[in-house]
């Protein structure tokens, strides 16, 4: 069975961007692969944060996955803050990781370019992100496509420290793409994110689902009720392909076409498909949150778990790579 690891970070919010293109995903994976998922709170400082919200929006976004449908039983779910083991393992890959392969990342270009300045945390990023996953030596990594570039990374950096220390110790693992690929912002502006302020939460209501699908962007080219549009141009038809059927993706597609309804008619019907579509996620939301101490529970039931294949990994690479060991360091008798 092959073991996955994926990471999140908790932005508190599992909203249907990272829904279609993580979490869904995960879900599907864990009935016939390992599966480790971490919420990724050492990722969330490297920019700057809210910290009384962090504990909260850790938890909320276990609710999240959990509603969603990852499964303690079948899946390790877990803080990555709980297992002293990634940041320990961070370190020990920054000695083998170039400085101009961070500086070349995609991810951090764009972060560093919006800041005064550049923190090596930041920079370091991705470090973090390669233990996280080699630390389990994980072999498929599903990700959305924006991390393609940070899996590459990984996989160098664990040919690297093979090469130094121990050939074969760490595999090589391979990025997995969901489905669903790049979910649009509602203001069109690009990826949903919750820090732009343009995505729809999976346990929104739907009134609130309403409000934020209402003010959604559309083709510009339906000026008014009587332009026709172009359903392949617009972000809401494309929600639709993931949450109606297809007689209704189709009858969508053509009454855009034709301009045989507004585009506030189909938000109408998108805004039920939604509502509808995560109404069992919204109860086991409720279920969860009315047991506050159960959530913790399971985080650190998982955090158990991981800790005991992360300690493991790192008695390997303290060994390969030449440290005294910290048991002869303990009085000989007792
Ligand atoms: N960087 C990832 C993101 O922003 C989150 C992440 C952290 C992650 N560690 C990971 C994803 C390990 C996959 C594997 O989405």
């Amino acid at each position: 069975m092959s073991r996955i690891f994926s990471g999140i970070q908790p932005s508190g919010e599992l909203h249907i961007g990272n829904y279609l293109g993580a979490a869904k995903n995960w879900v599907d994976l864990q009935d016939d692969h390992e599966c480790f998922i971490c919420i990724v709170d050492y990722h969330a400082i490297t920019q700057a944060y809210d910290i009384e919200a962090l504990e909260r929006r850790t938890v909320d976004m276990a609710v999240g996955l959990l509603s969603a449908g990852i499964d303690p039983e079948k899946c390790v779910l877990f803080a990555q803050s709980h297992v002293a083991e990634h940041t320990e393992l961070a370190w020990v890959f920054t000695t083998v990781t170039p400085i101009g392969e961070l500086e070349r990342m995609i991810q951090f270009k764009d972060k560093s370019r919006r800041q005064e300045s550049v923190l090596a945390g930041l920079l370091n990023y991705p470090v973090l992100q390669a233990a996280d996953v080699l630390l389990y030596k994980a072999d498929l990594v599903p990700v959305g496509e924006d991390q393609v570039q940070h899996v590459e990374l990984m996989r160098e950096i664990a040919r690297k420290w093979n090469a130094r220390y121990a050939r074969g110790f760490f595999p090589e693992p391979q990025a997995q793409i969901g489905a669903a690929k790049r979910i649009q912002g509602l203001d069109g502006r690009g990826k949903m994110s919750k820090s732009l302020g343009n995505t729809v939460g999976i346990l929104d209501e739907p009134d609130e689902i309403w409000e934020r699908i209402r003010s959604a962007k559309t083709d510009p080219a339906r000026v008014t009720r009587k332009d026709p549009g172009t359903p392949e141009k617009c972000n809401i038809y494309a929600l639709h392909q993931h949450f109606s059927s297809l007689p209704v993706i189709d009858d969508v597609a053509e009454k855009c076409r034709t301009a045989g309804w507004g585009c506030i008619d189909c938000k109408r019907v998108l805004t039920d498909n939604i509502a509808d579509y995560f109404a069992p996620m919204r109860q086991r939301a409720s279920e969860l949150r009315q047991s506050p101490g159960q959530v913790s529970d399971i985080l650190a039931a998982g955090a158990a778990k991981a800790s005991v294949v992360a300690n493991e990994t790192m008695i390997g690479v303290r060994s390969h790579m030449g440290f005294l060991p910290a048991t002869q360091t303990q009085p000989a008798e007792r």
